[in-house]
């Protein structure tokens, strides 16, 4: 936080706004510019507000529209708009005066399975999910060499940072959550390791990391990338690896299929979004087979953050689709990691029922912003 905020008063200065080239945006507040195309006249950007808040701490009306050399109904309206949103919270100033200051979203400790912080409650099932916890294991022990400098983003339990330290690794771990990294910082005591893991109690995306390490971990996965913040996360981190470092996982696929799921109950029906997990039932019938949205590299530099994308998949049977059944597979070096009850559960997502015979083309549009959770997930789906 105090690093963006010595950039920003920094970069504030220059005369033409803030200088987007020269310093990180947090994601959530990249993605305020999406909202832009939704206000009809926009006297200045979103994101300006946001930094002004964030560097000042609060403003009232008359700051921003002096600032920006905006009517007050014009800074009313934007501030409104960012509250709406969560951006930005109202507060009581002196004399009761409405004020603004920087909402949750960003900022917010999220609860599962909306992302991006998992409670210490859910860690346990992480662990034991021996499936999911053994392909990570798996990778560590064939990468992790003696001396090696380690990243372990959103550590948890420590789990990846005790099993990459005792191949001999110094590594650098990050928690963002209090109650989280207490846990890890007793696990990693109890397994006398304090000396080669240096936790931090840090979200990764204010903080700079550790440069040139050899090897960098991170589960911030959700399925399709949605939920959770793996894609910014990556992004931001392999700026940090050194040429020929590794990263684990290495890459991610994402799929969609036509299904017709349980929607009744008591006689109700209810199109709600859930995961293929925990006890709910299994589609009753998968009508297409499986057709590819996404594709993504963690070494790359600067991921895409969203996706827009329009496909046409063929059922391959007579029936009533009412859902989209998203699933991601995930691969570190060529072993591939499909769903498990606590990795990327397949997601079904709700769409208007269609009747559909065998052969019948759906017309599929789907926008999705990564780590921005499932409210941000655009679908629309047509018959032929
Ligand atoms: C899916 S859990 C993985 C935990 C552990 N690595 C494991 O696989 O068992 C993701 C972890 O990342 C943490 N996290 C989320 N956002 C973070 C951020 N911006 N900075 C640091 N940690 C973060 C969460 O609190 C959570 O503990």
């Amino acid at each position: 936080m105090k690093k963006i905020l010595n950039n920003l008063n920094k970069d504030t200065e220059n005369k033409d706004g803030i200088n987007q080239e020269k310093i990180w945006i947090p994601p959530k507040i990249k993605n305020i510019r999406n909202f832009q195309d939704t206000i009809e006249i926009l006297p200045i950007q979103l994101y300006k507000v946001v930094y002004t808040v964030l560097e000042k701490g609060y403003v009232d009306l008359n700051y921003i529209s002096k600032k920006f050399n905006i009517s007050q109904k014009e800074a009313s309206g934007i501030l409104e708009f960012l509250t709406r949103y969560r951006y930005l919270k109202k507060i009581k100033l002196k004399g009761d005066e409405d004020g603004w200051a920087l909402g949750d979203v960003y900022w917010i400790e999220e609860k599962f399975p909306s992302g991006p912080v998992i409670p210490s409650i859910y860690q346990f099932n992480l662990i034991s999910d021996i499936k999911r916890t053994s392909f990570f294991a798996n990778a560590i022990n064939k990468t992790v060499k003696k001396g090696d400098r380690v990243l372990d983003l959103g550590t948890g339990t420590g789990i990846f940072s005790i099993l990459a330290a005792k191949k001999g690794g110094i590594v650098y771990s990050y928690e963002i959550n209090e109650k989280n990294y207490r846990m890890a910082q007793n696990i990693i005591r109890k397994n006398n390791l304090q000396e080669n893991i240096i936790l931090k109690k840090e979200d990764i995306f204010v903080v700079d990391l550790e440069k040139n390490v050899e090897v960098i971990i991170c589960e911030m996965f959700d399925t399709a990338l949605v939920a959770e913040m793996q894609v910014q996360a990556m992004n931001k981190a392999i700026e940090f690896l050194k040429d020929g470092g590794k990263v684990i996982p290495e890459s991610a696929a994402t799929y969609v299929e036509l299904v017709e799921f349980q929607e009744e109950f008591f006689d109700i029906k209810f199109p709600l979004i859930h995961y293929e997990a925990y006890g709910n039932p299994k589609p009753k019938k998968i009508l297409s087979k499986k057709y590819k949205i996404h594709e993504i590299s963690f070494y790359n530099k600067n991921n895409e953050e969203e996706i827009s994308t329009s496909l046409k998949l063929k059922t391959n049977k007579n029936g009533r689709i009412n859902g989209i059944r998203f699933t991601t597979d995930v691969y570190f070096e060529n072993e591939k990691l499909s769903s498990t009850e606590w990795f990327n559960p397949p997601i079904i997502y709700p769409i208007r029922e269609l009747e559909v015979k065998k052969g019948d083309e759906i017309s599929l549009d789907l926008y999705m912003m990564f780590g921005a959770g499932w409210d941000t997930v655009e679908i629309n789906v047509e018959g032929k």
